[in-house]
Protein backbone atom coordinates (compact mmCIF):
# COMPACT_ATOMS: atom_id res chain seq x y z
CA UNK A 1 0.00 0.00 0.00
CA UNK A 2 1.78 3.37 -0.83
CA UNK A 3 0.09 6.32 0.90
CA UNK A 4 0.55 10.17 0.00
CA UNK A 5 -0.42 13.32 1.70
CA UNK A 6 -3.68 14.48 1.38
CA UNK A 7 -2.32 17.80 0.18
CA UNK A 8 -0.39 16.41 -2.32
CA UNK A 9 -0.86 17.46 -5.85
CA UNK A 10 -3.28 15.47 -7.71
CA UNK A 11 -1.28 13.85 -10.27
CA UNK A 12 -4.19 11.26 -11.51
CA UNK A 13 -7.39 11.46 -10.05
CA UNK A 14 -8.01 8.30 -8.46
CA UNK A 15 -7.29 6.89 -5.07
CA UNK A 16 -8.69 4.74 -2.30
CA UNK A 17 -9.18 7.01 0.67
CA UNK A 18 -8.07 4.89 4.02
CA UNK A 19 -7.73 6.22 7.41
CA UNK A 20 -7.93 9.67 6.27
CA UNK A 21 -5.56 9.84 3.56
CA UNK A 22 -5.33 8.99 -0.21
CA UNK A 23 -4.19 5.47 -1.15
CA UNK A 24 -3.20 3.56 -3.88
CA UNK A 25 -3.24 -0.32 -3.68
CA UNK A 26 0.49 -2.33 -4.79
CA UNK A 27 -0.08 -3.67 -7.87
CA UNK A 28 -0.37 -3.07 -11.74
CA UNK A 29 -3.45 -0.41 -12.38
CA UNK A 30 -6.55 -2.81 -13.48
CA UNK A 31 -8.61 0.15 -14.02
CA UNK A 32 -8.00 2.51 -16.24
CA UNK A 33 -10.53 5.35 -17.14
CA UNK A 34 -10.59 8.29 -19.97
CA UNK A 35 -12.59 11.27 -19.78
CA UNK A 36 -15.86 10.42 -21.21
CA UNK A 37 -16.06 13.16 -23.46
CA UNK A 38 -12.14 13.11 -24.47
CA UNK A 39 -11.51 9.58 -24.88
CA UNK A 40 -7.95 10.07 -25.27
CA UNK A 41 -7.26 12.05 -22.19
CA UNK A 42 -6.52 9.44 -19.52
CA UNK A 43 -8.29 10.88 -16.14
CA UNK A 44 -6.78 7.99 -13.67
CA UNK A 45 -5.28 4.79 -13.11
CA UNK A 46 -5.61 2.48 -10.33
CA UNK A 47 -5.71 -0.66 -8.98
CA UNK A 48 -8.43 -1.93 -7.46
CA UNK A 49 -9.00 -2.97 -3.81
CA UNK A 50 -8.74 -6.53 -3.17
CA UNK A 51 -9.95 -9.37 -0.55
CA UNK A 52 -7.62 -8.36 1.78
CA UNK A 53 -7.78 -4.26 1.61
CA UNK A 54 -11.32 -4.81 2.12
CA UNK A 55 -11.21 -7.15 4.96
CA UNK A 56 -8.26 -4.62 6.34
CA UNK A 57 -10.71 -0.99 5.97
CA UNK A 58 -13.61 -3.07 7.41
CA UNK A 59 -12.13 -3.95 10.42
CA UNK A 60 -10.00 -0.12 10.83
CA UNK A 61 -13.53 1.24 10.27
CA UNK A 62 -14.57 -0.74 13.05
CA UNK A 63 -11.94 0.02 15.61
CA UNK A 64 -12.65 3.73 14.42
CA UNK A 65 -15.77 3.40 15.40
CA UNK A 66 -16.72 3.70 19.06
CA UNK A 67 -15.22 6.60 19.51
CA UNK A 68 -17.41 8.10 16.73
CA UNK A 69 -20.07 6.35 18.24
CA UNK A 70 -19.28 8.01 21.78
CA UNK A 71 -18.91 11.31 20.29
CA UNK A 72 -22.38 13.66 21.20
CA UNK A 73 -24.27 13.66 18.33
CA UNK A 74 -24.72 17.18 18.23
CA UNK A 75 -21.32 16.86 18.25
CA UNK A 76 -21.54 14.79 15.19
CA UNK A 77 -23.84 17.07 13.88
CA UNK A 78 -21.45 20.39 13.55
CA UNK A 79 -18.68 18.45 11.34
CA UNK A 80 -21.32 18.10 9.03
CA UNK A 81 -22.05 21.56 9.51
CA UNK A 82 -18.42 22.06 8.53
CA UNK A 83 -18.80 19.75 5.28
CA UNK A 84 -21.68 21.47 3.93
CA UNK A 85 -19.44 25.15 4.60
CA UNK A 86 -16.73 23.09 2.49
CA UNK A 87 -18.94 22.31 -0.02
CA UNK A 88 -19.91 25.82 -0.31
CA UNK A 89 -16.25 27.13 -0.31
CA UNK A 90 -15.39 24.64 -2.63
CA UNK A 91 -18.46 24.17 -5.44
CA UNK A 92 -16.61 25.47 -8.51
CA UNK A 93 -13.73 22.92 -8.05
CA UNK A 94 -16.45 19.83 -7.31
CA UNK A 95 -19.01 21.15 -9.75
CA UNK A 96 -15.77 20.68 -12.41
CA UNK A 97 -14.22 17.46 -10.68
CA UNK A 98 -18.09 16.07 -11.72
CA UNK A 99 -18.66 17.41 -15.18
CA UNK A 100 -14.93 15.95 -15.64
CA UNK A 101 -15.41 12.71 -14.63
CA UNK A 102 -19.03 11.79 -14.79
CA UNK A 103 -19.50 14.21 -18.10
CA UNK A 104 -22.64 16.29 -17.34
CA UNK A 105 -22.94 19.76 -17.83
CA UNK A 106 -21.72 22.12 -15.56
CA UNK A 107 -25.06 23.53 -14.93
CA UNK A 108 -26.52 19.98 -13.89
CA UNK A 109 -23.26 19.45 -12.06
CA UNK A 110 -23.90 22.68 -10.03
CA UNK A 111 -27.11 21.25 -8.93
CA UNK A 112 -25.53 18.05 -7.76
CA UNK A 113 -23.21 20.25 -5.57
CA UNK A 114 -26.09 22.28 -4.00
CA UNK A 115 -27.88 19.02 -3.71
CA UNK A 116 -24.97 17.59 -1.47
CA UNK A 117 -24.42 20.45 0.34
CA UNK A 118 -28.72 20.46 1.13
CA UNK A 119 -28.62 17.15 2.27
CA UNK A 120 -25.49 17.75 4.29
CA UNK A 121 -26.43 20.73 5.90
CA UNK A 122 -30.35 19.25 6.98
CA UNK A 123 -28.38 16.13 8.04
CA UNK A 124 -26.26 18.37 10.46
CA UNK A 125 -29.61 19.59 12.33
CA UNK A 126 -30.27 15.93 12.92
CA UNK A 127 -27.61 16.07 15.48
CA UNK A 128 -29.19 18.22 17.72
CA UNK A 129 -32.64 16.08 17.15
CA UNK A 130 -31.63 12.66 17.58
CA UNK A 131 -33.18 10.60 20.24
CA UNK A 132 -36.40 8.70 20.74
CA UNK A 133 -39.58 9.31 22.89
CA UNK A 134 -41.52 9.51 26.49
CA UNK A 135 -44.26 7.26 26.58
CA UNK A 136 -46.53 7.14 29.41
CA UNK A 137 -46.08 3.27 31.21
CA UNK A 138 -48.96 0.72 32.55
CA UNK A 139 -47.41 1.04 35.64
CA UNK A 140 -47.71 4.11 38.04
CA UNK A 141 -44.07 3.11 39.18
CA UNK A 142 -42.06 2.93 35.67
CA UNK A 143 -41.14 5.38 33.22
CA UNK A 144 -40.86 4.42 29.77
CA UNK A 145 -38.52 5.88 26.93
CA UNK A 146 -36.88 4.71 23.58
CA UNK A 147 -33.18 5.41 22.57
CA UNK A 148 -31.68 5.26 18.99
CA UNK A 149 -28.38 3.92 18.58
CA UNK A 150 -26.25 3.81 15.55
CA UNK A 151 -25.60 0.22 14.10
CA UNK A 152 -22.04 0.06 13.67
CA UNK A 153 -20.07 0.03 9.73
CA UNK A 154 -22.41 0.39 7.31
CA UNK A 155 -22.05 -0.44 3.42
CA UNK A 156 -22.86 1.91 0.85
CA UNK A 157 -22.61 1.17 -2.54
CA UNK A 158 -23.02 4.24 -4.98
CA UNK A 159 -23.64 4.53 -8.79
CA UNK A 160 -21.47 7.31 -11.46
CA UNK A 161 -24.38 9.05 -12.76
CA UNK A 162 -24.44 11.05 -9.24
CA UNK A 163 -21.06 11.29 -8.16
CA UNK A 164 -21.08 13.47 -5.48
CA UNK A 165 -25.05 13.77 -4.55
CA UNK A 166 -25.60 9.95 -4.01
CA UNK A 167 -23.03 9.41 -1.53
CA UNK A 168 -23.74 12.60 0.16
CA UNK A 169 -26.91 11.58 1.05
CA UNK A 170 -26.05 8.39 2.22
CA UNK A 171 -23.12 9.25 4.33
CA UNK A 172 -24.53 11.87 5.70
CA UNK A 173 -27.53 10.78 7.48
CA UNK A 174 -25.04 7.24 8.45
CA UNK A 175 -22.51 9.50 9.90
CA UNK A 176 -24.87 11.99 11.61
CA UNK A 177 -26.80 8.53 13.59
CA UNK A 178 -22.89 7.36 14.52
CA UNK A 179 -21.97 4.99 12.67
CA UNK A 180 -18.71 4.14 10.17
CA UNK A 181 -19.04 4.11 6.73
CA UNK A 182 -17.24 2.06 4.13
CA UNK A 183 -18.15 3.69 0.61
CA UNK A 184 -17.15 1.84 -2.61
CA UNK A 185 -18.37 4.27 -5.28
CA UNK A 186 -18.96 3.13 -9.18
CA UNK A 187 -15.65 2.30 -10.80
CA UNK A 188 -16.07 5.14 -13.38
CA UNK A 189 -16.57 8.03 -11.26
CA UNK A 190 -14.44 7.50 -8.14
CA UNK A 191 -12.68 11.08 -7.49
CA UNK A 192 -15.72 12.58 -6.55
CA UNK A 193 -16.55 10.73 -3.63
CA UNK A 194 -12.98 10.54 -2.53
CA UNK A 195 -12.85 14.77 -2.41
CA UNK A 196 -15.96 14.21 -0.65
CA UNK A 197 -14.25 12.22 2.15
CA UNK A 198 -11.37 14.55 2.69
CA UNK A 199 -13.85 17.46 3.56
CA UNK A 200 -14.95 15.42 5.77
CA UNK A 201 -11.32 14.47 7.33
CA UNK A 202 -11.05 18.28 7.32
CA UNK A 203 -13.91 19.36 8.89
CA UNK A 204 -12.93 17.32 11.67
CA UNK A 205 -14.38 13.83 11.23
CA UNK A 206 -11.66 11.14 12.77
CA UNK A 207 -9.72 9.37 10.79
CA UNK A 208 -11.17 6.17 9.82
CA UNK A 209 -15.04 6.25 10.20
CA UNK A 210 -15.62 7.36 6.78
CA UNK A 211 -13.54 5.38 4.03
CA UNK A 212 -13.38 4.94 -0.10
CA UNK A 213 -12.61 1.89 -1.59
CA UNK A 214 -12.34 1.95 -5.39
CA UNK A 215 -12.68 -1.94 -7.40
CA UNK A 216 -13.89 -2.72 -10.65
CA UNK A 217 -16.57 -5.74 -10.51
CA UNK A 218 -18.34 -7.08 -8.17
CA UNK A 219 -15.81 -8.99 -6.11
CA UNK A 220 -14.84 -6.27 -3.43
CA UNK A 221 -18.48 -5.40 -3.03
CA UNK A 222 -19.58 -8.76 -2.03
CA UNK A 223 -16.91 -8.56 0.24
CA UNK A 224 -18.10 -5.90 1.52
CA UNK A 225 -21.60 -7.40 1.93
CA UNK A 226 -20.05 -10.75 3.66
CA UNK A 227 -17.88 -8.66 6.08
CA UNK A 228 -19.17 -9.83 9.62
CA UNK A 229 -18.51 -6.36 10.80
CA UNK A 230 -20.53 -4.75 7.94
CA UNK A 231 -24.64 -3.95 10.03
CA UNK A 232 -25.89 -2.33 7.04
CA UNK A 233 -25.91 -1.70 3.38
CA UNK A 234 -27.29 0.95 1.50
CA UNK A 235 -27.26 1.17 -2.32
CA UNK A 236 -28.10 2.85 -5.34
CA UNK A 237 -28.54 0.97 -8.41
CA UNK A 238 -30.09 -1.48 -10.96
CA UNK A 239 -32.89 -3.62 -9.62
CA UNK A 240 -30.96 -7.06 -10.65
CA UNK A 241 -27.85 -5.79 -8.27
CA UNK A 242 -30.30 -4.27 -5.70
CA UNK A 243 -32.30 -7.83 -5.35
CA UNK A 244 -28.78 -9.46 -5.94
CA UNK A 245 -27.80 -7.79 -3.05
CA UNK A 246 -30.99 -7.91 -0.75
CA UNK A 247 -30.75 -11.79 -1.02
CA UNK A 248 -27.01 -11.61 0.03
CA UNK A 249 -27.85 -9.48 2.63
CA UNK A 250 -30.89 -11.68 4.04
CA UNK A 251 -28.35 -14.75 4.74
CA UNK A 252 -26.91 -12.30 7.59
CA UNK A 253 -30.14 -10.82 8.45
CA UNK A 254 -28.60 -7.54 7.44
CA UNK A 255 -30.58 -4.60 6.33
CA UNK A 256 -30.60 -3.28 2.89
CA UNK A 257 -32.00 0.21 1.53
CA UNK A 258 -31.68 0.17 -2.26
CA UNK A 259 -32.71 2.71 -4.76
CA UNK A 260 -33.43 1.11 -8.13
CA UNK A 261 -34.34 2.05 -11.45
CA UNK A 262 -37.23 4.07 -12.99
CA UNK A 263 -39.48 3.68 -16.05
CA UNK A 264 -41.03 7.20 -15.04
CA UNK A 265 -43.97 8.65 -17.01
CA UNK A 266 -44.75 12.38 -17.57
CA UNK A 267 -48.77 12.54 -17.79
CA UNK A 268 -50.43 15.55 -20.22
CA UNK A 269 -54.03 15.84 -19.97
CA UNK A 270 -56.10 17.94 -22.29
CA UNK A 271 -56.55 21.20 -20.35
CA UNK A 272 -52.71 21.39 -19.26
CA UNK A 273 -50.36 24.15 -20.09
CA UNK A 274 -48.70 22.26 -23.03
CA UNK A 275 -45.53 25.43 -22.63
CA UNK A 276 -45.02 24.37 -19.20
CA UNK A 277 -45.44 20.45 -19.72
CA UNK A 278 -43.04 20.92 -22.58
CA UNK A 279 -39.87 22.46 -20.15
CA UNK A 280 -40.33 19.42 -17.56
CA UNK A 281 -40.46 16.92 -20.23
CA UNK A 282 -37.23 17.81 -22.18
CA UNK A 283 -35.73 18.82 -18.55
CA UNK A 284 -36.90 15.68 -17.40
CA UNK A 285 -35.98 13.10 -20.55
CA UNK A 286 -32.55 14.97 -21.84
CA UNK A 287 -31.00 17.02 -18.85
CA UNK A 288 -27.78 14.10 -17.29
CA UNK A 289 -28.16 12.80 -20.94
CA UNK A 290 -31.30 10.89 -19.62
CA UNK A 291 -28.61 9.41 -16.80
CA UNK A 292 -31.10 9.29 -14.18
CA UNK A 293 -33.15 7.37 -12.39
CA UNK A 294 -35.34 9.59 -12.12
CA UNK A 295 -35.34 10.40 -15.72
CA UNK A 296 -38.99 11.26 -17.96
CA UNK A 297 -38.39 8.33 -20.02
CA UNK A 298 -42.20 8.09 -21.28
CA UNK A 299 -44.91 10.55 -22.18
CA UNK A 300 -48.58 9.79 -21.49
CA UNK A 301 -50.70 12.32 -23.44
CA UNK A 302 -54.38 12.48 -24.29
CA UNK A 303 -55.01 12.36 -28.11
CA UNK A 304 -56.58 15.91 -27.76
CA UNK A 305 -53.19 17.51 -27.47
CA UNK A 306 -50.90 15.57 -28.47
CA UNK A 307 -50.07 16.55 -31.88
CA UNK A 308 -49.50 20.16 -30.20
CA UNK A 309 -47.14 18.82 -27.43
CA UNK A 310 -44.77 16.79 -30.16
CA UNK A 311 -44.29 19.83 -32.00
CA UNK A 312 -43.10 21.67 -29.26
CA UNK A 313 -40.83 18.83 -27.70
CA UNK A 314 -39.60 18.21 -30.80
CA UNK A 315 -38.89 21.80 -31.39
CA UNK A 316 -37.43 22.38 -27.42
CA UNK A 317 -35.24 19.50 -27.53
CA UNK A 318 -33.87 20.32 -31.03
CA UNK A 319 -32.49 23.33 -29.59
CA UNK A 320 -29.86 21.62 -26.86
CA UNK A 321 -26.54 21.70 -27.49
CA UNK A 322 -24.84 17.99 -27.25
CA UNK A 323 -20.64 18.47 -26.12
CA UNK A 324 -18.46 18.47 -23.37
CA UNK A 325 -19.52 18.98 -19.93
CA UNK A 326 -17.34 20.96 -18.75
CA UNK A 327 -18.43 24.06 -21.38
CA UNK A 328 -20.78 26.44 -20.18
CA UNK A 329 -23.31 26.34 -23.38
CA UNK A 330 -23.50 22.34 -23.09
CA UNK A 331 -27.34 21.14 -22.22
CA UNK A 332 -26.43 17.34 -23.14
CA UNK A 333 -23.36 15.30 -22.07
CA UNK A 334 -21.45 12.19 -23.57
CA UNK A 335 -22.69 8.89 -22.30
CA UNK A 336 -20.62 7.60 -19.13
CA UNK A 337 -18.80 5.15 -20.82
CA UNK A 338 -18.69 3.39 -24.50
CA UNK A 339 -20.78 0.41 -22.76
CA UNK A 340 -23.19 2.96 -21.69
CA UNK A 341 -23.72 4.65 -25.79
CA UNK A 342 -23.77 1.30 -26.26
CA UNK A 343 -26.84 -0.03 -24.36
CA UNK A 344 -28.49 3.27 -25.93
CA UNK A 345 -27.36 2.18 -29.19
CA UNK A 346 -29.23 -0.93 -28.95
CA UNK A 347 -32.57 0.49 -27.61
CA UNK A 348 -32.48 2.81 -30.30
CA UNK A 349 -32.69 0.00 -32.51
CA UNK A 350 -35.23 -2.01 -30.90
CA UNK A 351 -37.68 0.83 -30.64
CA UNK A 352 -37.60 0.90 -34.76
CA UNK A 353 -37.89 -2.28 -34.68
CA UNK A 354 -41.01 -2.66 -32.21
CA UNK A 355 -42.08 -0.39 -35.17
CA UNK A 356 -42.50 3.26 -32.99
CA UNK A 357 -42.01 6.27 -34.80
CA UNK A 358 -39.22 7.90 -34.40
CA UNK A 359 -39.82 11.53 -35.10
CA UNK A 360 -36.53 13.23 -33.83
CA UNK A 361 -32.87 11.91 -33.32
CA UNK A 362 -30.23 14.50 -33.18
CA UNK A 363 -26.69 14.87 -34.92
CA UNK A 364 -23.77 13.80 -32.91
CA UNK A 365 -21.37 12.94 -36.18
CA UNK A 366 -19.36 16.33 -36.05
CA UNK A 367 -18.37 15.72 -32.04
CA UNK A 368 -14.95 13.44 -32.01
CA UNK A 369 -13.83 11.39 -29.36
CA UNK A 370 -16.51 10.94 -26.79
CA UNK A 371 -19.45 8.74 -26.18
CA UNK A 372 -21.48 10.88 -27.93
CA UNK A 373 -25.59 10.44 -27.68
CA UNK A 374 -28.10 12.43 -29.41
CA UNK A 375 -31.68 12.92 -28.01
CA UNK A 376 -34.02 10.52 -29.48
CA UNK A 377 -37.67 10.55 -29.40
CA UNK A 378 -40.23 7.79 -30.08
CA UNK A 379 -43.70 8.68 -31.09
CA UNK A 380 -46.55 6.08 -31.51
CA UNK A 381 -45.09 3.76 -28.50
CA UNK A 382 -47.46 1.47 -27.70
CA UNK A 383 -47.29 0.33 -23.59
CA UNK A 384 -46.48 -3.51 -24.68
CA UNK A 385 -43.06 -2.56 -26.71
CA UNK A 386 -39.82 -2.83 -24.84
CA UNK A 387 -38.95 1.12 -24.99
CA UNK A 388 -42.12 1.65 -23.14
CA UNK A 389 -41.11 -0.81 -20.42
CA UNK A 390 -37.32 -1.05 -19.89
CA UNK A 391 -35.26 1.57 -17.81
CA UNK A 392 -32.85 2.64 -21.03
CA UNK A 393 -30.80 4.96 -19.17
CA UNK A 394 -30.33 7.62 -21.37
CA UNK A 395 -31.60 10.32 -23.98
CA UNK A 396 -34.56 8.43 -25.36
CA UNK A 397 -38.44 9.19 -25.07
CA UNK A 398 -40.97 7.64 -25.67
CA UNK A 399 -44.68 8.48 -26.05
CA UNK A 400 -47.65 7.22 -25.77
CA UNK A 401 -50.74 8.37 -27.05
CA UNK A 402 -54.47 7.63 -25.16
CA UNK A 403 -57.82 8.69 -25.02
CA UNK A 404 -58.45 10.14 -21.50
CA UNK A 405 -56.68 10.62 -18.24
CA UNK A 406 -58.01 6.80 -17.06
CA UNK A 407 -56.33 5.68 -19.63
CA UNK A 408 -52.99 7.44 -19.17
CA UNK A 409 -53.04 6.73 -15.29
CA UNK A 410 -53.56 2.73 -16.17
CA UNK A 411 -50.89 2.93 -18.80
CA UNK A 412 -48.61 4.90 -16.50
CA UNK A 413 -49.24 1.83 -13.94
CA UNK A 414 -48.14 -0.50 -16.66
CA UNK A 415 -44.41 -1.01 -15.80
CA UNK A 416 -42.66 -3.15 -13.27
CA UNK A 417 -41.16 0.27 -12.27
CA UNK A 418 -42.83 2.72 -9.56
CA UNK A 419 -40.16 5.53 -8.80
CA UNK A 420 -41.79 8.56 -9.71
CA UNK A 421 -44.27 10.94 -12.28
CA UNK A 422 -45.90 13.76 -12.79
CA UNK A 423 -48.99 15.34 -14.42
CA UNK A 424 -49.58 17.72 -16.13
CA UNK A 425 -52.85 19.61 -15.72
CA UNK A 426 -55.21 22.00 -14.07
CA UNK A 427 -58.10 19.79 -13.13
CA UNK A 428 -58.10 19.54 -9.44
CA UNK A 429 -60.26 16.40 -9.64
CA UNK A 430 -57.23 15.15 -12.12
CA UNK A 431 -54.79 15.72 -10.10
CA UNK A 432 -56.32 13.74 -6.63
CA UNK A 433 -57.12 11.05 -8.87
CA UNK A 434 -53.67 11.08 -10.09
CA UNK A 435 -52.07 11.07 -6.52
CA UNK A 436 -54.37 8.64 -5.64
CA UNK A 437 -53.80 5.38 -8.19
CA UNK A 438 -50.48 6.38 -9.33
CA UNK A 439 -48.41 4.17 -7.56
CA UNK A 440 -44.71 5.72 -7.57
CA UNK A 441 -42.56 7.31 -4.51
CA UNK A 442 -42.66 10.39 -6.18
CA UNK A 443 -45.43 11.94 -7.62
CA UNK A 444 -45.32 15.26 -9.03
CA UNK A 445 -48.08 17.96 -10.23
CA UNK A 446 -46.83 20.51 -13.43
CA UNK A 447 -43.49 20.00 -12.71
CA UNK A 448 -40.93 17.58 -13.74
CA UNK A 449 -39.86 13.79 -12.39
CA UNK A 450 -36.75 14.45 -11.45
CA UNK A 451 -35.56 15.63 -7.84
CA UNK A 452 -36.78 15.97 -4.77
CA UNK A 453 -35.99 18.32 -1.68
CA UNK A 454 -33.85 16.91 0.61
CA UNK A 455 -35.40 17.15 3.73
CA UNK A 456 -38.32 15.03 2.18
CA UNK A 457 -38.15 11.21 1.40
CA UNK A 458 -36.73 10.23 -1.85
CA UNK A 459 -37.41 6.41 -3.12
CA UNK A 460 -39.83 4.30 -5.20
CA UNK A 461 -42.74 1.73 -4.91
CA UNK A 462 -42.86 -1.84 -6.84
CA UNK A 463 -39.60 -2.38 -8.34
CA UNK A 464 -37.80 0.69 -7.80
CA UNK A 465 -36.81 0.38 -3.91
CA UNK A 466 -36.45 -2.23 -1.77
CA UNK A 467 -36.68 -0.86 1.94
CA UNK A 468 -36.74 2.19 3.54
CA UNK A 469 -36.50 5.59 1.36
CA UNK A 470 -33.50 7.70 1.81
CA UNK A 471 -33.36 11.28 2.85
CA UNK A 472 -35.74 12.97 4.87
CA UNK A 473 -35.77 12.84 8.72
CA UNK A 474 -36.83 9.15 7.93
CA UNK A 475 -33.11 8.32 6.76
CA UNK A 476 -31.71 8.32 10.35
CA UNK A 477 -34.49 4.81 10.84
CA UNK A 478 -32.37 2.82 8.66
CA UNK A 479 -29.09 3.58 10.18
CA UNK A 480 -29.77 3.19 13.66
CA UNK A 481 -31.63 0.40 16.31
CA UNK A 482 -34.25 1.58 19.09
CA UNK A 483 -34.11 0.36 21.87
CA UNK A 484 -37.33 0.49 24.40
CA UNK A 485 -35.98 0.93 28.11
CA UNK A 486 -38.50 0.45 31.03
CA UNK A 487 -37.25 2.33 34.45
CA UNK A 488 -39.33 0.73 37.57
CA UNK A 489 -38.52 3.66 40.15
CA UNK A 490 -41.00 2.07 42.69
CA UNK A 491 -40.54 -1.16 44.99
C1 LIG B 1 -32.50 13.35 -9.20
O1 LIG B 1 -33.55 13.06 -9.72
O2 LIG B 1 -32.08 14.48 -9.27
O3 LIG B 1 -29.66 7.31 -9.39
C2 LIG B 1 -31.72 12.42 -8.40
C3 LIG B 1 -30.42 8.25 -9.57
C4 LIG B 1 -31.22 8.72 -8.37
C5 LIG B 1 -31.00 10.13 -8.06
C6 LIG B 1 -31.80 11.03 -8.91
N1 LIG B 1 -30.87 7.91 -7.24
O4 LIG B 1 -30.52 8.80 -10.64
Amino acid sequence: MVTSAPDAPIADLYAHFIGGRRVSADGAPDLVRANPAHTDQVLGRLRSADADLVQQVVRNAAAAWPAWRNTPAPTRGRVLLEVARLMDKHREELAHLIALEEGKPLKDARGEVQRSLNITEFMSGEGRRFGGYTSASESATKFAFTTRQPLGVVAAITPWNFPLAIPAWKIAPALVAGNAVVLKPASATPASAVRLAELYLEAGLPEGVLNVLVARGGVAAEMLLDAPEVRAVTLTGSTSTGRHVAARCAARGVPVQAELGGKNAAIVLADADLDLATVGIVEGAFGSTGQRCTATSRVIVVDAVADRLLDRVVARTRALRVGDGTQEDTDVGPAVSSEQRDQVLRYLDVGRSEGAEQVYSGDVADLAHGHWLAPTVFDRVSPDMRIAREEIFGPVLSVIRVPDADAAFAAANAVEYGLAASVYTRDVQAIFRFVDRVDVGMANVNQPTLGGEVHLPFGGAKASAIGPHEQGREAIDFFTKVKTVYINHGG
